[in-house]
């Protein structure tokens, strides 16, 4: 057989990357006080010990307080970062990983509230619409210091042992310099591109006078804004080429794109339904050009794509970033022949995008990543092995199954319909969120290898389950949708479910009335406008789809904006009555002092599911622990022992939306920690 390129080392300067595969510079806004602490440091762990060729750590490290974190980044300007780094480094050069970190100054693109106050700077005041803040335009005095700050996070950078350091100029103040549409300096600074490419030779000589020449320096940088005046391809070669002539770098990180707005950040960082590897050859024009080592991450989220750009040379390293935070394993599974049990990115980008919300990254179906110092990535057996079995197979129950076959539990899984999946089969129904359907499919294969017995088309009652002996029983049954919201007029009313399944045809003109803010109301205005339907999306909350968040929403509203659809925030629909052979609305607001009308034909309500629970509440007086859930040793990670019924056979737990209406998260979450110590 022939080698795997993707396997072959590759020789950057004096350090040799074991193999082709690296994580890019993602901040997964894990850090605490702006320092690499523990968990940090667990999570980039977990995919040295896997095998990954280098992990670029942190994202948009700050090296100075005027850039002040916007999503809770390092903090590359305070020396006590050192130590924290040196762990991180040490604990991953030990696995055989190399480390790097990526350095930047925002410039414009955080916020003046932020930490000291200070104000964002930029080579022009033009304000990014993404943070908001309306810049300063620099001063000499301010590339004097800004300069010396990068100098000063380089030497910190060395000193914690890391292998090199990356300069993040895209969308930052780098590439502020860079940009036609965001400098309007006069000179030095500014006008030709050799003026607009002075900051960043500035900020190279200095760290090169302050690391030398061993340590490993790159650039990660657009080389095609993709905007009008901004960086043009033909300028992004030609500043690829100037960087390698510089001498002072050792690899280039090709991206492409602008990140300025929430569409132009996703479509450098595509999500699902969007192509694969959308820039690759960009990354391999500038390879060609440059003959010089090349970096890339932008949706390679499968095996196969990121050894065809290795084999077909595009790029020296490829970035598998989102793919490792879904499956840290990779590599060890691709050196073990275990590329089929490799869990999917499915591009839900739920990491990216909490980030930006103010919490940390999380895989939508990989509750342990960040986790790490408290949920494994790989399970470890129980020492004794029970009877377990799980009703319901939605992503509660199928990872339920799961784990507890990891465990070596004797597990039988039933479900009411013919095939597994819960709402996201109804996710699916949507062409561009179809990759979702990898979060089922990756479960079932993972419980047909652990010998778990799926019993399909079994709606189970009590006497299936008591039938069945357990020692567990975990009742995953999901819920229903809860659209009996309006104080008059519910009888008229359409879930969001009856559209998307195709059960009720959209009407003409439509109100989508939608405060739970998720995903299930755009899914449903998606269908309704492109059946030729005027539509309204009411919501009470200020901004709609909060649930959905800013990358995501893209590719909705790419759909509904070019629709027949219009958007109304802080208004309530508030009861409905028959008027002729239509609906007559009345519309309020939580404002107070509002009445309006609407006169539609179909009226769809999201308000998310109720606990489809019957299941449960019969089972709860015959089980040891009377459903109880012991919190403390939940959280611990302890075995649940309540025993408040020691006539009680077995014990029974409640997940997912059986409980309460959450999200696929959630609902993976509940049961990972449940099920992993029982
Ligand atoms: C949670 C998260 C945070 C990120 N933060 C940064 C960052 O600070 N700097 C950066 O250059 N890229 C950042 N990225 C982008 C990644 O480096 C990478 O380019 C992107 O995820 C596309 O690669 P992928 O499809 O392999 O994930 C971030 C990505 C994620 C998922
Ligand atoms: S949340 Fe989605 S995009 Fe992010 S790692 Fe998980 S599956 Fe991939």
């Amino acid at each position: 057989m022939p080698a795997d390129p993707l396997l072959q080392p590759f020789q950057l300067k004096h350090l040799t990357l074991r193999n082709r595969i690296i994580i890019t510079a993602h901040e997964p806004a894990y850090a605490e006080e702006g320092m690499p602490k523990a968990r940090y440091r667990a999570y980039h762990v977990e995919r040295a010990k896997a095998g990954i060729a280098m992990t670029m750590t942190a994202g948009s490290a700050a090296v100075s307080r005027d850039s002040p974190p916007v999503f809770n980044n390092i903090l590359a300007y305070k020396d006590e970062v050192v130590p924290w780094l040196r762990d991180l480094a040490d604990a991953c050069h030990t696995h055989g990983a190399a480390v790097m970190i990526q350095l930047t100054h925002l410039g414009r693109r955080t916020r003046w509230d932020k930490a000291a106050w200070l104000p964002a700077v930029s080579a022009s005041h033009a304000r990014e619409a993404a943070h908001r803040a309306f810049p300063k335009k620099v001063e000499d005095w301010d590339i004097v210091r800004i300069v010396k700050d990068y100098a000063d996070a380089a030497e910190r950078m060395q000193a914690a042992g890391l292998d090199g350091i990356e300069l993040q100029a895209y969308g930052h103040l780098i590439d502020q310099f860079w940009s036609p549409i965001t400098n309007d300096l006069d000179g030095p600074y500014g006008g030709s591109l050799d003026a607009r490419l002075k900051f960043t030779f500035d900020v190279l000589t200095a760290v090169r006078e302050r690391v030398g020449n061993d340590f490993i320096v790159g650039v990660r940088f657009t080389a095609d804004e993709a905007l009008e005046g901004g960086i043009s391809k033909a300028e992004g070669l030609t500043i690829s080429q100037r960087l390698r002539a510089s001498g002072m770098i050792d690899f280039l990180n090709v991206v492409r794109g602008h990140i300025d707005t929430d569409p132009g950040l996703t479509d450098l960082i595509p999500v699902q339904g969007m192509p694969s590897a959308p820039h690759l050859d960009l990354a391999g024009e500038i390879r060609a050009v440059t003959r010089f080592p090349i970096f890339h991450a932008a949706r390679i989220p499968d095996v196969a794509t990121a050894r065809h750009a290795i084999k077909a040379g595009k790029v020296d390293m490829i970035g598998m970033t989102r793919a490792h935070i879904a499956d840290p394993h990779i590599v060890r599974k691709i050196i073990e022949g275990r590329e089929q049990q490799i869990r999917p990115c499915v591009g839900a980008n739920y990491c990216l995008d909490r980030i930006y919300q103010g919490g940390s990254a999380y895989c939508l179906h990989n509750a342990a990543s960040g986790r790490e110092l408290a949920m494994p990535h790989a399970v470890s057996r129980a020492g004794t092995s029970r009877k377990v079995v799980v009703i319901g197979a939605g992503p509660a129950g199928l990872e339920a199954a799961r784990v507890a076959g990891e465990r070596g539990h004797e597990v039988v899984l039933f479900e009411a319909m013919g095939t597994a999946g819960g709402q996201i089969r109804l996710t699916v129904q949507s062409s561009r969120r179809k990759e979702m359907i990898g979060i089922v499919d990756w479960r079932l294969a993972e419980c047909e290898r652990l010998g778990v017995q799926l019993r399909f088309n079994t709606l189970a009652e009590m006497s299936d389950v008591l039938a069945e002996k357990p020692d567990v029983v975990i009742v995953a049954t999901g819920g229903l949708p809860h659209t009996q919201v309006l104080k008059a007029g519910n009888e008229f009313v359409t879930s969001t479910w009856d559209i998307i399944s195709g059960h009720v045809r959209p009407g003409r003109e439509v109100l989508l009335f939608d405060d739970a803010g998720d995903h299930a109301a755009l899914q449903a205005a998606e269908i309704i406008s492109a059946a030729g339907a005027k539509l309204e999306i009411m919501t009470p909350d200020r901004t709609f789809a909060p649930e959905v968040m800013a990358m995501t929403l893209v590719p909705y509203l790419r759909q509904l904006q070019s629709r027949d659809v219009t958007f109304t925030v802080t208004f309530r629909l508030e009861s409905l009555a028959r008027e002729g052979g239509r609906l007559l609305a009345a519309v309020g607001s939580d404002y107070g002092g509002v009445h309006k009308e609407r006169r539609i034909d179909q009226v769809v309500v999201n308000h998310g599911t109720l606990p489809l629970d019957a299941l449960y509440f019969d089972l709860k007086p015959l089980s040891r622990n009377l459903g109880a859930v012991n919190h403390d040793q939940l959280l611990a990670g302890m075995p649940q022992t309540v025993e408040t019924n020691l006539a009680g056979a077995f014990q029974l737990f409640r997940i997912g939306d059986a409980v309460s209406a959450r999200n696929t998260h959630a609902a993976i979450y509940d049961a990972l920690r449940l099920v992993k110590d029982l």
